[in-house]
């Protein structure tokens, strides 16, 4: 747990899930830049936070009742438990995620500029309607966050844009709306075929929300697994896609086992929102399929699932990646019945196998190239 201390008080906050090893805080310079900026400017009426990674800006901010705007579960639960440690009344934070309909008028908009510039630029696009000639626009994010590109998307969906000076590696942006704009609407979400070389689900059509996985083609990696998924099983088996991003890999599953029961599961509301669409594009009709926006698969009955599918996420920050990955493997053993199987792909030097051993007990290899390995795990 960390301390921030602002003009609004002193907030002890955590990232979620919690982890006592996890030295991360659960903010940065950039939030810290943005919070002593608001100090002097006195924000006043409709109050939006876009991207606010762990609840720290509206946690800070709770005097105002302030809007969040988030795409992620985790994000949101960070927040609900960072506010009821400040003690604030869960009724002043209203928390909206990128799928539900902004704020139809907004005088403060606070953009944590998010990693996804696809998301930034679904998003902006979503909320210009509700910004007037004195809606007050200030981005905030690392130095290293905020591109050319990034300024260009204010400039042509907001209006004339500039930015502060760095403080501690961060800076601020500053929009000022211009009501003659007229951006057209979000290029998102983004469709495409999927080609010829896509396994199960050549042909069929990939949805997908700003911000999702590899939205603009299919990743090579998630090819390497589609070509390598198990057979048909029994009738009636119940299959997880254990973060699905855009849902093809559940789909590929879904066309070969059309008996099957499908559960999508990601903490993004974009990916769920894909997966969805994806599914409903390419199943077969009476395919029964579940989407969940949720932690791994913290809220499946144990003992639940014949088999799970997972392409863990990979980030740069490579203790994130294991930690992730680590966590879903051991949701997985506990969501699977005796003799089910999680089958997973990654790049082979993460060395799953090695982790799969510990969870599992066993690990065998299905399938390798130099780049990726597709491992299965069996619970016993
Ligand atoms: C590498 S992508 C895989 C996407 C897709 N299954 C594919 O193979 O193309 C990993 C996905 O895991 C999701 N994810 C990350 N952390 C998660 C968590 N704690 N619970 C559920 N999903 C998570 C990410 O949002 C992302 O969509």
């Amino acid at each position: 747990m960390n301390r921030l201390t602002t003009s609004w008080g002193e907030f002890d906050l955590t990232r979620f899930p919690e982890d006592p090893r996890d030295t991360l805080r659960a903010w940065d310079a950039a939030d810290e830049y943005l919070l002593r900026h608001l100090e002097e400017v006195s924000p006043s009426g409709t109050v939006v936070v876009l991207g606010d990674r762990w609840g720290a800006l509206v946690t800070a901010l709770a005097a105002l009742s302030p809007v969040q705007i988030s795409d992620s579960f985790l994000g949101r639960e960070a927040t609900r438990a960072n506010l009821a440690r400040a003690g604030v009344d869960p009724s002043a934070v209203r928390l909206l995620t990128t799928q539900d309909p902004p704020p139809e008028r907004i005088d403060v908009l606070l953009v944590r500029v998010p990693k996804s510039h696809a998301l930034l630029e679904d998003q902006l696009h979503r909320l210009a309607p509700a910004l007037h000639e004195g809606t007050v626009v200030v981005g905030t994010g690392m130095v290293k966050e905020i591109h050319t590109s990034t300024l260009q998307l204010f400039e042509r969906i907001i209006g004339p844009t500039r930015t502060s000076l760095a403080v501690k590696k961060a800076r601020l942006i500053f929009a000022t709306p211009d009501p003659s704009i007229t951006p057209g609407p979000s290029p998102w979400p983004c469709t495409y075929t999927l080609d010829g070389d896509s396994s199960a689900v050549s042909g069929r059509t990939a949805v997908n929300h700003a911000g999702v996985f590899c939205a603009d083609r299919l990743d090579v990696g998630t090819r390497f697994f589609l070509r390598h998924l198990p057979g048909p099983g029994a009738p009636g088996r119940r299959i997880v896609d254990l973060g699905c991003g855009n849902g093809v890999v559940g789909l590929a599953a879904a066309l070969t086992d059309p008996d099957a029961e499908l559960l999508f599961v990601d903490e993004s509301y974009q990916a769920v929102a894909s997966a969805e669409a994806t599914f409903r594009a390419g199943a077969a009709p009476g395919t029964k399929a579940e989407f969940r926006v949720g932690d791994g698969l913290s809220d499946v009955a144990p003992g639940s699932v014949d088999l799970v599918l997972n392409n863990p996420p990979f980030h740069s920050h490579h203790a994130t990646t294991d930690a992730t990955a680590r966590r879903m493997f051991t949701d997985a053993r506990r969501a699977l019945r005796p003799g089910g199987e999680l089958w997973v792909i990654g790049n082979r030097h993460l060395g799953y196998h090695v982790t799969l051993r510990r969870v599992f007990g066993n690990s065998e290899l299905i399938a390798g190239d130099p780049k990726f390995v597709v491992l299965k795990a069996v619970k016993r």
